[in-house]
Parts: C-alpha cells; structure tokens; sequence
C-alpha cells in the first residue's frame, strides 16, 4: 500500500500550491483529485475562464465603440463567440497542463479520483479504474467549494445557469437575468452585457457588492448603470420557471421578470460531501465549515484544512496563502497568514480592489482614522489613455497614520492595490506611501497621491 508524507484533497490553487510548497520541504506528496484537469474551480471554471471572456469582450466592446475619438475607425467588426470560446479553453488547458509539469518538476504523484478518509491516516481513492488504499501521516483537505441555490431554482446549466454555465454560452443571451450583485454576478453580467445581451441585476440587498466599502459600491453602481446594466435592488427572488420563451423569475411583492436566461450566483458553499468524514474527528460549523484552529488543523490530529472549505474570504489567493503557511508550519515550525490584509479585486471595468478595512467596520469599531482620496480623472497617463472613472481611497488610523484600508476602483485597480497591501504589510503610513518616489506618468500615482491627501497636501486635485 502506498505511503506518502501528505497527502492532499483537491489540486486547486490551495492544494495544488500546498502540495509543491511541502515537496519542495522535501517532503514524499501525493494529491488527489477527481476532475482530470488539475486547477480547481478557479482555472476550469471560474477566476482564469472569466478573465479570458473579460478580456476579450472588452477589446469587442472597445473595437465597437471605443476608438472613433481616438482617430482609429474600424468597421464591420464581428463577434466569433465560438472562437471566443475556444481562445479560453485553449488558455484553462494549457495552465492546466502547466500544473502537471509542476507536479512532476516537484515530483508530488497525482492520483485521478473522488478521495474519502477511512479512519485515521488512510484514505481510498476511487477513480475509473477501481479504488486505492493510501496511508499517511499527514492528510490537508482543500476540497474547496461549489455553487449555491436558492429554495424554487434547479440550476439545469442551459437556461437556468450558475458560473460554470454563465462561462460557456454559445450564444449571446438576449436577455440575462442575474440574481446576486456579488463578485460572479457584476464580471459575468458585464461579459454579456458587453456582447450584446439586455443585463437585468436582481439582489436582495439595498446595495450592491456587499462587504465592500459602501462608497466605491455605490460608485460602482453608477458607472455600471451608465454602461448598460440595470439593477433592481431589494428584490427577493422567490422562484424561476423555465416556459418556452425562456425563464420567469418571480420576485417577492412585484411583478415577474421574463428572460432567456438566468444566472444564478448567491454565493457557494463548502465541499465536504462524501469525505467519510465521520471516519475522523473532524467537524463541521452550522454552515459545513471545516473546523479548524489557527494552523489549519483539525480535531483530528494531522488533518488538516485550508481554503473556501474553512470559510473565510473564497478566494484563490486566500488559499494558496494558507495552504503554504499550513505546511510550512507542519514541516518547519513557523506558518502564518494575516487574514487582515487579503485583497479582493473584482475584475469589471472599471476594476474594484480593495484591502483592510472598509469606512463602515472601521465605524463600527469605534475607530478614528483620516481619509485620503484622488479621483482618476487628475491623473495624467488615465486621461491619455481614456481610463478617467473612479478614485483611490485611503484609510489611516488618525494618530498613529497606519494605513488601514484601500479601497480603488478605476483602471488596473486589481494591479494597483498590490502596492497597497504590500505597504500594509510592512504596517506602512500614509506618509510612507507618499514619500516613496512613483514614476510618471502612471497610474500608480494615484495611489501617492491618495497617501498626500490623507494629509490635505494631495498636488494634482
Ligand atoms: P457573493 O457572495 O459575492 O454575492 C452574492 C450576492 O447575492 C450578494 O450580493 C447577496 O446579497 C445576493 N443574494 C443572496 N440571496 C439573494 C436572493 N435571494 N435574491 C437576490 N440576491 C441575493 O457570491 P458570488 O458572486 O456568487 O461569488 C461566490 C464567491 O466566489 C464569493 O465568495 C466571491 O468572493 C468568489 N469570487 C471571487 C471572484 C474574484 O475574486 N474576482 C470572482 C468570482 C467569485
């Protein structure tokens, strides 16, 4: 029976960056997982597939609409959704791929199969050709997550579609109706807004991107609605009928909404479905949560859980991050993650990044601090290049001037705001941030010019 060092549930970027990250400890590692593409959720179908359709809808966009004023005219420009498609499929596989020649680099052995515990340090591997008993001395689940519904919607991945289906059309929706104003909702309502489709938003809440700082959502609103999307706020969506003319959402106290397809995205849930993990001491919270302490373990000594299957932030990043640190505290003794300081960035356009805290938990914890802020348009390579919406916002704690929180949205929001947590990081001030020399002409010095204002001595505004 084969033996390994660590074993590891689930090649997505938490396990697959786990896995590596303990051979390169030196460690003997094996990792399991049941889909034949290794990537997880974010490279099949979600962070990396998205961003393919992102990108190429929006230079469709740009080519339609963008250049005349620029003095670049261009006409008869057709939309090949099939070849759209492809040019994303073609981008997952040979990432995919990539991983493989990570793991055999790193010489982790991969095993193809849906993995369960049987008791303490084994674990069976069912695959297509049969099942396999492994011992180890140390197991890490990072099984991740899947979609959510809501009670009266039976998500069929034609008409009726999570991410996953939102992510392979092959047509554009005439009308997309998506319930949820979140993270999946705005990029993918924005993909076919872009294409072409009518983009109806429905969200149970009085504001959209819930968790973000209020101020840069409700900017965000604006710029969205200016660019086509519409939402309707405060809806609870009760059910969804699929007739012949497409789908019915019913809608608590209003009138339903016809569409031809709807999407699905309320959130996700963890995966810990057919583990046998009453097999071991593990538990899970109220919400399917695996349990774990502050090094990733379980009550079951030597397993343990790292990712969207802990909760937390679901994000890829956040995972690798504890992944790396839970084997790196297993294998040397020291491990850590500043949950603190773990940036999101939702990838529309214009882009929205954030990190620490937002005005209204800062508010909320009683905290005083000064706010900086630079709008885009006074910056000179966004108005050369026509990225002229949004601002940078900075936070700082108003007697020692620890920078707290940033939040962007505007151009390459999602590259800017790495400074920021970098900063953070090094527990930076605004000051420190001002006082390092950015160059121009970039979009960077914004977020210089934001660490200024904090002070009131921003030059450009
Ligand atoms: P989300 O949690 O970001 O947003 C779900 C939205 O649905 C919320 O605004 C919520 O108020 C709304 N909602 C819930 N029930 C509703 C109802 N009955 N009717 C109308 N609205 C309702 O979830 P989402 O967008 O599905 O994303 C799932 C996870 O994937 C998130 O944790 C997100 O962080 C992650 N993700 C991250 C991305 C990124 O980093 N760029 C991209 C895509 C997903």
């Amino acid at each position: 029976m084969p033996h390994h060092d660590l074993i590891v549930i689930g090649a997505g970027p938490g396990g697959y960056v786990a896995a590596i990250r303990a051979a390169q400890l030196g460690k003997n590692v094996a990792c399991i997982e049941k889909e034949p593409l290794l990537g997880g959720t974010c490279l099949r179908v979600g962070c990396i597939p998205s961003k393919a359709l992102l990108e190429s809808s929006h230079l469709y966009e740009q080519a339609t609409h963008g250049w005349v004023d620029r003095g670049i005219g261009v006409s008869k420009v057709q939309l090949d959704l099939a070849a759209m498609q492809t040019h994303k499929q073609q981008v997952v596989n040979t990432l995919g791929g990539g991983i493989d020649g990570l793991f055999k680099k790193h010489k982790v052995i991969r095993y193809t199969g849906h993995a369960s515990f049987d008791g303490p340090g084994r674990v069976i591997v069912k695959g297509s050709d049969g099942e396999q008993e492994l011992t180890t001395d140390n197991v890490l689940i990072a099984t991740g997550s899947s979609v959510t519904s809501l009670p009266g919607i039976d998500i069929d991945e034609d008409r009726i579609v999570s991410s996953t289906g939102a992510l392979s059309f092959n047509e554009v929706p005439k009308h997309l109706i998506v319930i949820g104003a979140g993270y999946i909702g705005l990029e993918m309502g924005t993909v076919w807004r872009r294409l072409g489709a009518q983009v109806t938003v429905l969200e149970y809440l009085d504001r959209i991107l819930p968790g973000m700082d209020a101020q840069v959502a409700k900017e965000a609103q604006k710029i969205f609605t200016k660019q086509g999307l519409k939402f309707r706020l405060g809806c609870r969506v009760a059910g969804v009928s699929v007739n012949r003319k497409g789908c019915e959402v019913q809608i608590d106290g209003q009138d339903s909404l016809q569409g031809d397809r709807v999407l699905v995205s309320v959130g996700r849930r963890p995966n810990t479905t057919g583990l046998n993990l009453e097999s071991i001491d593990v538990v899970t919270s109220d919400r399917g949560f695996i349990t774990v302490d502050e090094h990733f373990e379980t009550l079951q000594p030597g397993v343990f859980a790292i990712g969207d299957v802990i909760g937390g932030a679901m994000l890829a990043h956040k995972a690798e991050e504890e992944g790396i640190a839970c084997v790196e505290r297993l294998y040397t003794g020291y491990g850590h993650v500043n949950h603190d300081n773990i940036p999101g960035v939702c990838y529309t356009d214009p882009e929205i990044a954030t990190v620490g805290k937002s005005e209204e938990a800062l508010k909320e914890e009683g905290r005083a601090y000064r706010k900086g802020q630079f709008p885009f348009m006074a910056n000179g390579r966004a108005r050369a290049s026509g990225h002229m919406e949004g601002f940078v916002k900075i936070l700082a704690d108003e007697q020692t001037d620890r920078v707290l929180g940033v939040h962007i949205i505007g151009a390459h929001a999602g590259e800017l705001i790495a400074e920021c947590a970098s900063a953070m990081e090094f527990g930076a001030s605004s000051e420190d941030i001002a006082r390092c020399c950015h160059a121009h002409p970039t979009l960077a010095e914004t977020v210089k010019e934001a660490a200024l204002a904090v002070d009131g001595r921003a030059i450009h505004f």
